[in-house]
C-alpha cells in the first residue's frame, strides 16, 4: 500500500491588481463593506491581452510545482485539472495544460466541485496512487472568474468577492504510512444545487431560452449566490468535516500545525477558527490579496504558507473547503 506525498507546489495570479476602490468605479460598493463583509482587500483580474487563460496560468502554477518536485514533464503520469471557469465548454481545461506542456498522452481529468475542486482532485490523484496506478499526479486549481462577473450593481453581491488565480500541487508515490495525505473526506448535499450557481448557457438553459425567460434583464447568465444562506451553511460544513479528518486519523484540533480553509470569505475562516479554538499562526488566509478564487484557493493558499516557512517537516496540515454543489471536502496531510 502506497501513500502520496506533495512533491512540489507552485501558484501563479495575474499581475493586474484590481482594488475595491477600483470597484466602486464600476457598481455601488465601497471599501468599508467588501472589507468588513468579507476581508478582502484586493483581488487579481486577467487583463484582456496579457496571455491568461484558466489553462495558461494553470500551466504557470504547474511549471513551478513539478520543478520544486524535482521533477520534469516527462516524469508526470495524470494531470487533474479543477475549474468552474473553463476556457472552453468542453473539452475540460485537463487536455489543454496536456497539450501546452507537451505531456505525450497522458490521461487528463477534469474535477468540476468549485470551491472543494481541489479537495476533490487531491483525493481522486491519491486514490490513483494508493492502488500503485500511477507515481506522479499533478493536480491543478485555477480560475478565471473575472471573464464571466456582472461587473454593475446588479452582480455587486458576487461580483466584489471572486478573484482570478492558479495553484497546482504534485502528488508523488511513497512508501511511509505515516507521512504525505492521511485522509480525505468528501460529501456533496445537491438539493442547494441553485443556492451558487450559474445556470446557463446549459442544455437546460441555452441562450435563446434565457432571454425569453428574462426579457427585462439584458445578459442574465451570470453566478447567482445566496450569500447568507451559503454562509450558514459553510460555517457548520467546515467545522464537521475538519473533525470528520481529525477523528479519522485519532487527532484533535490541537494537534493541527496548519489549517489551510478554502478563501471563501474571512469571516468563515475566523468562525472556523474560534470553533477549533486555532491561534491566528495555526490558521493561513490570503483572500485579502486575492479575493476568493475557488479551486485555486487552497493551492494558492498552500503554496505561499510553505514559501513563507509556515509549513515544516512533519507538521499535520489540514485543508478544508465548502461550496457551489453543495459540495465540501477536507484533506488530513502530515507533511
Ligand atoms: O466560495 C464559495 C462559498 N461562498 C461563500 O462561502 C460566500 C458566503 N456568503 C458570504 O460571504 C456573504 O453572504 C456575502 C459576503 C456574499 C454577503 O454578505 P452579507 O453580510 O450576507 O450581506 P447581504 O447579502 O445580506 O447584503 C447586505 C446588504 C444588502 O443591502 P440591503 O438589502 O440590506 O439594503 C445588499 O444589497 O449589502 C448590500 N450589498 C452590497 N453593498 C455594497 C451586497 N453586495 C454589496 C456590495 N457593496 N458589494
Amino acid at each position: 500500500m502506497y501513500t502520496s506525498k506533495i512533491s512540489g507546489l507552485g501558484s501563479y495570479v495575474p499581475e493586474n491588481v484590481v482594488t475595491n476602490d477600483d470597484l466602486s468605479k464600476v457598481m455601488e460598493t465601497n471599501d468599508t463593506w467588501i472589507q468588513e463583509r468579507t476581508g478582502i482587500k484586493e483581488r487579481r483580474h486577467i487583463k484582456k491581452g496579457d496571455g491568461n487563460s484558466t489553462a495558461k496560468m494553470g500551466v504557470k502554477a504547474a511549471k513551478i510545482a513539478i520543478e520544486r518536485a524535482k521533477l520534469t514533464n516527462e516524469d508526470i503520469d495524470l494531470i487533474i485539472f479543477a475549474t468552474l471557469s473553463p476556457d472552453m465548454y468542453f473539452p475540460g481545461g485537463g487536455v489543454q495544460v496536456q497539450d501546452l506542456m507537451n505531456m505525450r498522452t497522458i490521461p487528463a481529468l477534469d474535477v468540476r466541485n468549485q470551491c472543494s475542486g481541489f479537495i476533490y482532485a487531491l483525493s481522486v490523484g491519491d486514490q490513483f496512487i494508493k492502488t500503485g496506478m500511477y507515481k506522479n499526479v499533478l493536480v491543478i486549481g485555477s480560475e478565471n472568474h473575472s471573464g464571466g462577473l456582472d461587473m454593475t450593481t446588479r452582480g455587486r453581491g458576487v461580483s466584489v468577492i471572486f478573484g482570478d488565480g492558479a495553484g497546482a500541487a504534485v502528488l508523488t508515490r511513497s512508501e511511509d504510512k505515516n507521512r504525505g495525505i492521511l485522509s480525505t473526506h468528501l460529501h456533496s448535499e445537491g438539493a442547494h444545487a441553485k443556492e451558487l450557481s450559474l445556470m446557463g448557457p446549459s442544455t437546460e438553459h441555452w441562450v435563446p431560452e434565457i432571454i425569453e425567460e428574462n426579457p427585462q434583464e439584458d445578459i442574465p447568465y451570470y453566478p447567482y449566490m445566496n450569500g447568507q444562506f451559503v454562509f450558514k451553511n459553510a460555517v457548520v460544513r467546515f467545522s464537521e468535516v475538519i473533525n470528520e479528518g481529525l477523528q479519522a486519523n485519532s487527532f484533535t484540533a490541537a494537534d493541527i500545525d496548519m489549517l489551510i480553509p478554502h478563501q471563501a470569505n474571512l469571516r468563515i475562516s475566523q468562525f472556523v477558527q474560534k470553533q477549533f479554538k486555532l491561534s491566528d499562526d495555526q490558521v493561513y488566509n490570503n483572500i485579502q490579496k486575492y479575493g476568493n478564487t475557488t479551486a485555486a484557493s487552497i493551492p494558492i493558499a498552500l503554496t505561499e504558507a510553505w514559501e513563507n516557512g509556515k509549513i515544516k517537516e512533519g507538521d499535520l496540515v489540514v485543508l478544508a473547503a465548502f461550496g457551489s454543489g453543495f459540495t465540501w471536502g477536507s484533506a488530513i496531510i502530515k507533511w
